[in-house]
Parts: structure tokens; C-alpha cells; sequence
């Protein structure tokens, strides 16, 4: 028993579309919540005005019953607004009638940072929006629902998961109007925490059983994310190991830890502690003042495009940041727990707990 996310959409296509399965029947989920959290994404300073044509909403199609799943693959959409600006542009079908709105002319010029340039290399387009439409972070909204989803699920189970971006460049009200003044981009870290995981989600047994492979794996698969830490992660490269680990003690309510270096994993399994994981993002790569590129169709210096963007996406990625985790998180115990109904879940997770004598501290 696994859960599942399969995805699709184009940033400016009619909507993104996701099929959750793995899902026990029986799980209470509310709109508002999903609905929350998707606003949240949207939010944060330096933002594009394209925040304020999208209030984002999801739209359940299938899997949920009077607000319970019903066990079978949950569905969802998530319509882009915007979309009416450009149906003519991003029609599925041949477009009829003359062009009209945004997306008419074939983008020539990649941008650099982008998968522009790789993409249409690798697929064989003659416009660029052919490849940065599904390689855009618009797609990161059915990643922030599933998230949604995911959390309500831990939740039944005493998880929670919060993610923050970290008070430095990027999520800098002063740092980005400077860089907004300036035509330029920031990026910055975010931190998500994870608490009451208890020990053995993941395993040491196949590389891809890791649970610090795993996350790692769902942060970098978050766009302009570049590095990812667990616990003390890059730091502890530079330590002795007598101040790197974290010592086992015992006291009369279990055993303990008195640090947490390892974020809450060791040997690729959670050991109890917090879960700690740390994600850096680029500079956002489209610039108000562009960068230099080439016009594939002339061979020409150009200017890259400048589309509608954001001076700083931090605090949204936060957001994506704390959905991948609890994503992950939830997948894990899916894995060890199973059940078909969410009773059969909770039952299992409390027998093994009792079994090896934790309770979160
Ligand atoms: C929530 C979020 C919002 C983003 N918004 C923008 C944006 O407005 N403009 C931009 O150039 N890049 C933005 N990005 C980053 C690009 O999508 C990303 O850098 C690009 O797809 C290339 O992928 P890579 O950086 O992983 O190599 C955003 C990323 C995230 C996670």
C-alpha cells in the first residue's frame, strides 16, 4: 500500500489536474482547509500580480463522498483563471477564428535559468512555450492540495508538519523592494518541521526506502530548489563526530535524545526526534531587466522573455516546501501502516507504538 500523485496542466492551460491514490477510505477532509493552503501558496512578498488573477480552489471530482474518501483514487482540478486570457493560445485543439489574447506569437528567445533552451532541445519545439508552460512552478498548486490532503491524513495520527522560509534575503520585505527597485530576483531558504514522527518511517534497507532520500528527492523536485539539508546537514561536514551526533539517554519516561542534529533521521529512518529539513532556492531566473540570450530562430543576440514574475517566491515555496514533506511523510506511513479503512490505519500505527513503548515527548 503506497500513496500515489499523478499529475498534469500547463501554467496558462485550463487547469492542473491530480489523481491521489493509496488514500484509506473513511478520511474526513474539509475544502477550507485545502482551500487555506493554496492561498497561502499565493501569498508572500514579492509575488507577481498574477497572484491577485488566481485565487486558487480545488475542485473535487472523484474519491470523496460528503466529504469522506471513499477509498478509491481521489481527483481534483485546480482551474487557472488566467486561462481565459489565452484560450486562444493554449487551445488543445487547432485554434479556430483569429488569435486573440496572450500566447499568439511563438516565444524565440530562452531564458536562461529556465528549462527553456533544454527543453525544446529535448522535445523538438520551435516555441519555447511549448516546454516552460509544464516546467513552470504554477504546476506546484495540485503539489500544495495533495500536501493538504496529506497533513489531514497525519493529523488523524498526531503529525503535524509546518513549513517557514527562513528570515533572509528572499523573505526580506527591505531586501526584495530593493531588488524589485533594481528590475532583479532574490531567492533564500525555507525550513520545514515535522513533529510527534515517530521512529521507523523509512528504512535502511533499499536506498530508495530512505526517508531522508525521499525528502530530499521531493524538495529538489520543487522547482529553483538547488540544495537540501537534513538536521545540521552542510555544518556537520565540519565537526568532530563527538559534536555531531546526537547521545541516547534514558530517563523514566524512555529513552531520549538531548540534541537533534540529525533533523529526526538516521540510516535513512525517523528516529523520533523532529524532523528537520532545509531547502535553498535560487534567485528566481526571469528578471524584470532580462538576461542576455539568443534568438533560436534569427541565431541573434536577444533579450530573454519577460513574462509577468515574481521578485521573490520564498515564502510560497515554504508553502510547497511543507506539502512535499507531509507528502512524503504520509506516503512512508501509508507504507508501514496500510488499512483499507482509516480505522485500520490508526489501529495499526497505535499497536506498533505500543509495541516499541514511544510516545511523542
Ligand atoms: C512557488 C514558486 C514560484 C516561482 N515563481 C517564479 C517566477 O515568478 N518567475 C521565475 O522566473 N521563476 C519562478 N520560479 C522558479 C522557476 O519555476 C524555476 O527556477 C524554473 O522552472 C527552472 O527550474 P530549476 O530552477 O529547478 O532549474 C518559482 C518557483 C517556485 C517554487
Amino acid at each position: 500500500m503506497t500513496l500515489e500523485l499523478a499529475t498534469a496542466g500547463e501554467s496558462h492551460g485550463p487547469a492542473l489536474v491530480a489523481i491521489v491514490s493509496g488514500l484509506p477510505a473513511g478520511l474526513a477532509l474539509g475544502k477550507d482547509a485545502i482551500d487555506a493552503d493554496l492561498r497561502r501558496r499565493q501569498q508572500g512578498y514579492g509575488r507577481s500580480p498574477r497572484q491577485q488573477i488566481e485565487t486558487d480552489e480545488v475542485e473535487v471530482l472523484a474519491g470523496l463522498r460528503h466529504g469522506r474518501t471513499l477509498g478509491s483514487p481521489l481527483a481534483f482540478v485546480v482551474r487557472n483563471r488566467d486561462h481565459k486570457n489565452w484560450t486562444w493560445g493554449m487551445s488543445p485543439w487547432p485554434p479556430e477564428g483569429e488569435p486573440e489574447g496572450k500566447g499568439t506569437k511563438p516565444v524565440t528567445v530562452p531564458r536562461p535559468g529556465h528549462a527553456d533552451l533544454a527543453g525544446v532541445q529535448k522535445y523538438g519545439f520551435a516555441d519555447v512555450r511549448d516546454a516552460l508552460e509544464r516546467a513552470s512552478a504554477r504546476h506546484t498548486a495540485v503539489q500544495v492540495a495533495a500536501g493538504a490532503v496529506a497533513k489531514a491524513l497525519l493529523r488523524e495520527v498526531g503529525i503535524e508538519v509546518a513549513g517557514e522560509a527562513l528570515p533572509e534575503a528572499g523573505a526580506d520585505p527591505a531586501t526584495v523592494d530593493a531588488a524589485r527597485k533594481e528590475r532583479d530576483t532574490l531567492g533564500g531558504r525555507v525550513e520545514v518541521r515535522a513533529r510527534c514522527v515517530p521512529p521507523g518511517l523509512g528504512s535502511y534497507a533499499r536506498r530508495e526506502d530512505r526517508l531522508d532520500a525521499r525528502l530530499a528527492a521531493a524538495l529538489m523536485g520543487i522547482q529553483a530548489v538547488k540544495a537540501v539539508e537534513i538536521g545540521d546537514g552542510l555544518s556537520l561536514a565540519d565537526l568532530r563526530g563527538s559534536d555531531a551526533h546526537d547521545e541516547i539517554f534514558r530517563d523514566d519516561k524512555g529513552l531520549h535524545r538531548e540534541t537533534n542534529r540529525a533533523g529526526g533521521i538516521e540510516g535513512g529512518v525517523s528516529n523520533g526526534e523532529e524532523v528537520v529539513v532545509r531547502a535553498a532556492m535560487k534567485p528566481l531566473p526571469t528578471l524584470m531587466r532580462p538576461l542576455r540570450s539568443v534568438d533560436l530562430q534569427t541565431g541573434e543576440a536577444a533579450d530573454a522573455l519577460v513574462e509577468r514574475s515574481d521578485v521573490s517566491a520564498v515564502e510560497a515555496l515554504a508553502v510547497v516546501a511543507e506539502a512535499s514533506v507531509a507528502w512524503e511523510l504520509a506516503r512512508a506511513a501509508r507504507e508501514k501502516f496500510g488499512g483499507d479503512a482509516l480505522g485500520d490505519f490508526v489501529t495499526a500505527w497505535r499497536a506498533y507504538l505500543e509495541r516499541i513503548d514511544w510516545a511523542p515527548r
